[in-house]
């Protein structure tokens, strides 16, 4: 019989390999190769295989109504979700330390259980007293939920079964959890995924709703939630930049509901608060307008959120011009330049370029195109924007603009924040929701924002040659 031997694998990518290196040759990333245990030789399973046994086979028409989903009290969480938690399935919350994953998972199985849920905490990264710390300073002292500190899997196991199913576990975090199955030390990919494999077969098989906590870390010391995205049903990312109140939940993979789909908080004294209308808040306050400064009507899964783009086209002090983005793709905003310099004789290739979104907010859209050019535009130019208005459009690469889904929806959130006008790209067949509506067909329309119009676009071209 072939002897077993040890297997290596990436804790980063999860590649593994029959012998240890310094470098993932998969990802290329430096030390994060570590021994996962023995793997059993090829067919040595084949002689102590016993026969299957035979299940039966159903159709697709249930004949018994789904049970209802759980729903946390949390708005802008059961919205996330797609409406609450799915008995039976598993949700992993990814995110990077301290941003505030613990706090959600708390407060959201605070809210469960005030309604008359049955709902367990097992925090295997604070201790008992600083979970109740934490609730006490939530207002949830009084909230009938039970708490646990463990990491052992085979504990936490004969734990639940030993009672009633609850209607919610959360499981905080799955690199704190180990299985005495392995001989991989905890945090290890090999770890995190039977751990984790363990207690979503305990939910499937209890019914129970599992929420899973795992934090990605930048220099991949730690298994990433990676490794556990395709054993759960539904991934949900926390985000937020640091220094900045307002965090963003964001569903990425959801079995039973929409992807794309937000939810916005603003972290205060006393734990997260839910933000209703984040478009006001991440307009934040516009008096004063300043050039370089353009308004996006962009759309987060459902739901339309207006936000400010801010740019500032600078001279450069240094042979290499800077640029610093936040908030937006660095890739893009090359872009944009480069077709705003070959398409419309804006040439700021050699200026020191920053842009940022406010408040926080992170933008995947490409339909931010057209609100990032005109800030561009105007803060070269050094005239403001007009006032109350929005902008959204896709740039191809031939300085065209390509129309993008549900303007008409970006459109009525302008409208119901008391905007007056649009520019939007050719060919959008929108009603205008009480906006003036302005057709941008290529970026040199724009250059009506650098100023006094065509003079200041001759201005440009000669102040670059
Ligand atoms: P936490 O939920 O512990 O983050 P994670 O579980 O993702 O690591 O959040 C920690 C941060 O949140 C910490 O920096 C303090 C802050 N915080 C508040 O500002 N107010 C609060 O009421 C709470 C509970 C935390
Ligand atoms: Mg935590």
């Amino acid at each position: 019989m072939a002897k077993s031997s040890p297997t290596f694998a990436c804790q980063t990518c999860g590649a593994v390999t029959p012998k240890w290196s310094g470098k993932c040759e998969t990802c290329d990333g430096w030390n994060t190769i570590t021994e996962e245990g023995a793997a059993p030789p090829l067919g040595s399973g084949a002689a102590r295989r016993s026969k299957g046994r035979k299940f039966a086979l159903e159709d697709l028409k249930s004949l018994d109504a789904p049970p209802p989903r759980r729903v946390t009290g949390i708005a802008e969480f059961d919205r996330v979700t797609g409406g609450g938690l799915v008995p039976g399935s598993a949700l992993l919350i990814g995110g990077d330390p301290g941003i505030g994953k613990s706090t959600i998972i708390l407060q959201a199985l605070g809210e469960y259980v005030k309604q008359g849920g049955h709902a367990i905490y097992i925090s295997g990264e604070e201790a008992m007293a600083q979970v109740r710390m934490r609730a006490a300073r939530m207002g949830l002292s009084d909230a009938p939920l039970m708490l646990g500190a463990a990491t052992n899997v085979e504990d936490i196991l004969a734990t639940l079964e030993a009672g009633r199913a609850p209607g919610i576990i959360a499981v905080d975090s799955i690199q704190t959890l180990w299985t005495g199955a392995l001989d991989a030390a905890p945090g290890t990919i090999a770890q995190v995924r039977t751990a984790s494999f363990d207690l979503v077969r305990y939910a499937k098989a209890s019914g129970a709703a599992l929420l899973l906590v795992g934090h990605v870390t930048k220099d991949g010391q730690i298994a990433g939630p990676k490794a556990v995205e395709h054993l759960v049903d539904a991934v949900l990312y926390f985000e937020g930049e640091r220094g900045h109140h307002f965090r963003v939940l964001r569903a990425v993979k959801n079995r039973f509901g929409p992807t794309d789909e937000i939810g916005v908080f603003e972290m205060t004294g006393t734990g997260l608060s839910q933000v209703a209308n984040p478009s006001a808040l991440f307009l934040g306050d516009r008096d004063s307008v300043a050039p370089g400064t353009a308004v996006f009507a962009g759309l987060e899964g459902t739901r339309p959120l207006l936000c400010e783009i801010q740019a500032l086209v600078a001279a450069s002090s240094f042979g290499t011009p800077r640029r610093a983005v936040v908030g937006w793709d660095t890739g893009r905003l090359a872009m944009i330049m480069a077709v705003l310099d070959a398409r419309a004789g804006v040439g700021i290739g050699s200026s020191d370029v920053y842009l940022n979104v406010a408040g926080g907010m992170k933008i995947g859209e490409p339909a931010a195109d057209l609100a990032a050019a005109a800030a561009l535009i105007s803060s070269f130019g050094g005239e403001p924007l007009p006032r109350e208005t929005v902008f959204f459009g896709e740039i191809s690469l031939s300085g065209d603009t390509r129309p993008v889904p549900q303007a008409e929806l970006r459109l009525k959130e302008a409208a119901k924040l008391g905007f007056k006008s649009a520019y939007i790209p050719k060919g959008t067949k929108a009603d205008g929701a009480g906006l003036k509506l302005t057709e941008v067909n290529t970026v040199a329309d724009l250059l009506i924002f650098a100023g006094t119009g065509r003079a200041k676009k001759r201005g440009m071209v000669e102040s670059n040659q």
